[in-house]
């Protein structure tokens, strides 16, 4: 039984994200996305509610009993693969600085545990879409109907609802 761990922040999941991890199935056995809080960032959706989106629309796929969802702990990536048994991390890149920022997380997970990483170059329908750029575009009122699967899209248009306050209703 191979594992491997998706990690990301997910904030919110794209179809880019959906991509990598349906992907990453056919190449493993079995596959755990994890849900990182990144401290560098401050999120739209609390980690729980994208935990739950992931799992909601991962299992409307044909490879959902093979994927399991996870909040990751907050300590070290490379220990929370190592203790779920996983044999490699699987990341999207999609473009070179992406190669660039994740080679040497790659490099220092291996050292620290001696998981592999493998990088998936994004599929070319997704290599301009970004957690980043569809919240900004969906917060400007832009259509990004086609960028997230639909419980994302109410779920951010409610979050962005949300932020913006009674006034803006
Ligand atoms: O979707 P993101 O925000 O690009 O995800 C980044 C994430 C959370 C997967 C990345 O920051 C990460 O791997 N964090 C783990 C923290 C860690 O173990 N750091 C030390 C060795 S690289």
């Amino acid at each position: 039984m191979r594992l491997a761990l998706c990690p990301g922040s997910f904030d919110p999941p794209t179809l880019g994200h959906l991509d990598i991890v349906v992907r990453a199935a056919a190449l493993f056995d079995e596959v755990v996305v994890a849900v990182a809080t990144n401290h560098a960032k401050s999120p739209l959706l609390p980690a729980q509610r994208r935990a739950d989106l992931l799992h909601e629309v991962l299992a409307a796929t044909d490879v959902g009993e093979r994927v399991r969802v996870v909040l990751l702990d907050g300590g070290l990536l490379a220990r929370q693969a190592a203790d779920l048994g996983a044999v490699a991390v699987v990341k999207g890149v999609r473009t070179a600085s992406d190669v660039e920022h994740e080679t040497p997380m790659a490099l220092m997970n291996r050292r620290l545990t001696g998981v592999e990483t493998v990088l998936l170059n994004a599929d070319p329908a997704w290599a301009h879409v970004s957690s980043s750029l569809v919240k900004e575009v969906a917060s400007l009122g832009g259509d990004v109907g086609a960028l997230v699967p639909p419980p994302v899209a109410r779920a951010l248009a409610e979050a962005l609802c949300s932020q913006a306050g009674p006034a803006s209703r």
